[in-house]
């Protein structure tokens, strides 16, 4: 009897440990294989999207390569005021671009005289919110803000008279 039921235990067990085997372990595909096969995909997915991200980049370096093109054959005369006050964040161009790199100040080529005399008083007001912009025009009056944008308006017409 006792036999018996050691008998039936092995049987039992074996059956389990086939079964098992025949789901697949860790060597052999299963859960383990899964996770692994996952990781897998998840690199392919990954490098993909660096992938993308280069092509990105390079779309984006060519078109700031066309912009700072654009910005250089537009170089022309500017004041020794814009120049030293505005220049460094805006471009001596007004293109907001330096390098093909963005600058930190937004591109002011191309708006007119009034468009950027009425930000400018904005600024000032502070009814237009910029820390920067507003400390630098501080000390500037409203002549001095008509003056740069008088000039400001007058960059696209420049760069056509010096190409
Ligand atoms: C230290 C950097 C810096 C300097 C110097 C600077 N600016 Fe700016 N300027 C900025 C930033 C940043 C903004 C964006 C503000 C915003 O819209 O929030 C800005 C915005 C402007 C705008 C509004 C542009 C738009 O389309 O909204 C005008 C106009 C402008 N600046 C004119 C000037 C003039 C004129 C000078 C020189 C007297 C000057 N800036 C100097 C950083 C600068």
């Amino acid at each position: 009897m006792k036999n018996a039921i050691v008998g039936i235990l092995v049987l039992f067990i074996l059956g389990v440990a086939g079964w098992v085997a025949s789901k697949g372990g860790p060597y052999n595909g299963g859960e383990h294989g899964k996770v692994i096969a996952d990781m897998g995909s998840n690199t392919t997915a990954k490098t993909a999207k660096v992938a993308e991200k280069d092509d990105r980049q390079k779309e984006d370096d060519k078109l700031n390569a066309l912009r700072d093109k654009a910005g250089n054959a537009g170089a022309f005369e500017v004041s020794q005021a814009y120049k030293s006050k505005c220049a460094s964040c805006h471009g001596v161009n007004g293109s907001g671009f330096q390098n093909g790199k963005p600058m930190m100040g937004p591109k002011l080529f191309g708006q007119n005289a009034d468009e950027i005399f009425k930000k400018l008083v904005d600024f000032k007001a502070g009814r237009k919110e910029n820390v920067v912009m507003k400390g630098l025009l501080m000390h500037l009056e409203e002549s001095d803000l008509r003056k740069f944008a008088d000039e400001i308006g007058e960059f696209p017409a420049r760069a056509a008279a010096a190409k």
